[in-house]
């Protein structure tokens, strides 16, 4: 294993209110405190609908901490924002990140995931940023049949709009690091799961609808396959390979967690002690990739890391939290997700 390259210092975390984004940043505030002793914090978020401050109550007054509301798009904002905070480092979360809606409408995914970027890395070149980070997904990969898994090497072939707005999103890092010599890294990761997920998402819808004895919709014959891994996992990922990753290389993690979607559902029963007939198959996603799993080896060798949190106790930790927190689902259930559930399952009011 490597040892450390690169301290960051002035970061600059974009979508840091959603999911693995608050993750990150509660992960270097509380537990990297002694070894990060240096690092600020700037989270730049546009607060779309997955963007929740209050994902990050418990350090909204640390000093090393600010966010700024504000969109990735806006070049004179985040131009700005890299100046004003002398950033060294940028690691860019911010995306729209949900493939159901991408299939209603892929405007947001282009101009988010790849005009977002786009304006990111020409300011972050420009501000002579001394590593951009991009977090990607094992989705532009496209879809495995029974047998192997996606390595770095694999090509990518996204098949929703989300996978090919976020792989446009990789090969403009890819050809930033080619022509301009730009200090990027890109990793690809599979399904996270844990804390402060967005209900529309497969774990944390399922668990709201059967707390509430509602239907769980499992999409086509439930036979999909995805590769479960806990967002510490990689959070810590993400980490390693700012530190210890090389320039211009893709590192993939993934959780050696391969489940089926209807397995996955039942596991989710039996931990929360609700039946079987929760369970409605629905239409099939439209173009819904079948497997997805995750050769890790790189990251492994190179960043000596590998995943950690053990599947089942993970997630009965994962459902334990939801249970607790039933505060924190009502509000962001609240509003336009109301209005998107309806839409997605076709129900009314
Ligand atoms: P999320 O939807 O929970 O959060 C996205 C965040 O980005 C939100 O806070 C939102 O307000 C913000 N945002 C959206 N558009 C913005 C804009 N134009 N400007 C500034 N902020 C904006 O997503 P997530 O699940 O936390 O995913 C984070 C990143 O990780 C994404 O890039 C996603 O593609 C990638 N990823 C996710 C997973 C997963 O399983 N969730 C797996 C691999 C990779
Ligand atoms: O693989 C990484 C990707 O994982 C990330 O890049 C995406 O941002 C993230 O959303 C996730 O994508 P998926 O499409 O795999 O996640 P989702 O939770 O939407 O679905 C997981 C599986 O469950 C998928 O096979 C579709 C299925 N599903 C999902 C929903 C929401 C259902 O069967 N019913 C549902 O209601």
């Amino acid at each position: 294993m490597d040892t450390v390259r690169y301290q960051p210092r002035n970061l600059l975390i974009t979508g840091g209110c959603g999911f693995i984004g608050s993750n990150f940043i509660r992960m270097l505030l509380q537990n990297f405190q002694d070894s990060l002793p240096e690092i600020r914090i700037c989270n730049l978020d546009k607060l779309t609908y997955a963007g929740n401050p209050e994902n990050l109550i418990e350090i909204e007054s640390n000093h090393r901490y600010q966010m700024i509301q504000g969109d990735i798009t806006d070049s004179t904002l985040v131009k700005h924002v890299l100046k004003d905070q002398q950033i060294d480092t940028v690691i860019n979360f911010a995306a729209e990140s949900h493939v159901d809606r991408s299939i209603l409408d892929s405007t947001p995914f282009v101009q988010t995931n790849i005009n977002g970027t786009q304006v990111l890395l020409d300011a972050a070149r420009r501000e002579n940023v001394k590593c951009f980070l991009q977090v990607s997904t094992d989705e532009v990969y496209g879809s495995l049949g029974d047998e192997g898994f996606f390595t770095e090497e694999t090509p990518l072939a996204p098949n929703s709009p989300y996978s090919a707005s976020k792989a446009a999103a990789d090969l403009l890092v890819r050809s930033y690091c080619h022509t301009f010599d730009f200090p990027a890294i890109i990793t690809r990761c599979s399904n996270n799961y844990g804390p402060y997920q967005f209900p529309e998402k497969l774990l944390p819808l399922f668990i709201a609808n059967a707390q509430r004895d509602q239907s769980l919709p499992v999409y086509g014959d439930g036979k999909n396959i995805r590769d479960w891994i806990h967002v510490s996992d990689h959070c810590r990922g993400i980490l390693a390979a700012l530190q210890m990753g090389r320039a211009g290389e893709v590192y993939n993690f993934g959780g050696c967690c391969e489940l089926q979607n209807i397995r996955l559902t039942e596991l989710l029963l039996e931990i929360l002690d609700k039946p079987k007939s929760l369970i409605t198959y629905v239409e099939d996603r439209p173009g819904h990739d079948r497997r997805y799993a995750i050769d890790c080896s790189k990251a492994e060798r190179e960043l000596g890391w590998e995943p950690e949190v053990d599947f089942e106790f993970g997630l009965r930790e994962t459902v334990a939290w939801y249970l607790s927190n039933q505060e924190w689902i009502d509000h962001v259930c609240s509003g336009e997700y109301r209005e998107y559930y309806n839409r997605q399952y076709r129900q009314d009011s």
